[in-house]
């Protein structure tokens, strides 16, 4: 079955960005010149997804108003000859169909996903998480629905990380390898304080079978007292097969001010309309 729908759980107040996240969403937050929700929904576009469903909250109307159509704007931009831009305000407006659904608590990303199951309907889906940016050749999207396409089981990105990081993923168990990036998975664990199984950490991009829906009904609270998305896949690979994926790219974590400002000076010097003015700033200054 084609993967044609993307969940993208955008409910969370962003906390480790305030006061940037004070009055706005952090999905909003903007990496040079876009938001990043806008680089996580160019690159789900880009693998051939046509659905995507926001699992929001109060509060994040600017990420609607940002996909909608701006006629002031739009009228302004026409008025002073600004077609560029005008095409491209135009271009993201018609983007991609959004359906919204609420996540009226905050019990985590497993419920988060769980709300959006009567808008994904019976077939497979990708999940999104938007704070993590990923740079890459292929979008990691995409590389995660091929090897679904040939596995027809739920696939979940991987990245290899330091020892003292472990506690802020979810942890995976390796199992037999497919081949040097397809691995399956024997078990994963969220956050392990102690002891994690590996240092391949789970990042967000997911695509996951309906198996994983019925699975989110059933667990109970886990980590930090959330429902876990990470329970619910491992419940699956328990009964049926699981595989981690190490995707080829760079992954930054935009949820926090490191990782963002990281962000920022990789994609400065990888756009062509940025690289030259952003080395001559780099190779000014004196450090
Ligand atoms: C979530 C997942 C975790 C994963 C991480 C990747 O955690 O629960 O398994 O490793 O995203 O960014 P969060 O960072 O939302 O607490």
């Amino acid at each position: 079955m084609k993967v044609r729908t993307a969940v993208f759980p955008v409910a969370g107040l962003g906390t480790r960005l305030l006061p940037a996240t004070k009055s706005i969403p952090k999905e909003m937050v903007t990496l040079i010149d876009k938001p990043l929700i806008q680089y996580a929904v160019e690159e789900v576009i880009a693998a051939g997804i046509e659905r995507v469903i926001f699992v929001s909250a109060r509060s994040k109307r600017a990420l609607e108003d940002h996909f909608d159509y701006s006629p002031e704007l739009e009228y302004q931009l026409e008025g002073n000859n600004k077609n560029e831009l005008l095409e491209e305000m135009k271009r993201i407006s018609e983007m991609c169909d959004i359906t919204y659904v609420r996540q009226k608590n905050p019990k985590g990303l497993g419920h988060a996903v769980l709300c959006a199951r009567d808008a994904v309907g019976r077939e497979p889906f990708a999940v999104i998480l938007p704070d993590d940016i990923i740079m890459s050749k292929t979008p990691v999207t995409a590389q995660l629905i091929e090897q679904f396409n040939q596995t027809k089981k739920s696939v979940i990105s991987l990245m290899e990380v330091p020892e003292g990081d472990t506690s802020k993923y979810g942890i995976v168990v390796p199992g037999e390898k497919v081949n040097d990036r397809l691995m399956r998975l024997e078990g994963m664990v969220e956050k392990p304080k102690e002891n994690p199984p590996s240092n391949l950490a789970i990042i967000g991009r997911y695509i996951l079978t309906n198996e994983v829906m019925d699975a989110l009904e059933n667990i109970p609270r886990g980590a930090g007292g959330e429902i876990q998305l990470t329970d619910a896949i491992l419940e699956v690979a328990k009964q049926s097969r699981v595989y981690g994926y190490h995707f080829e790219g760079k992954r930054f974590d935009c949820g926090n001010r490191f990782g963002l400002f990281e962000a920022a000076v990789n994609f400065a010097l990888e756009r062509e309309d940025m690289r030259e003015h952003a080395m001559n700033v780099i190779k000014g200054m004196q450090i």
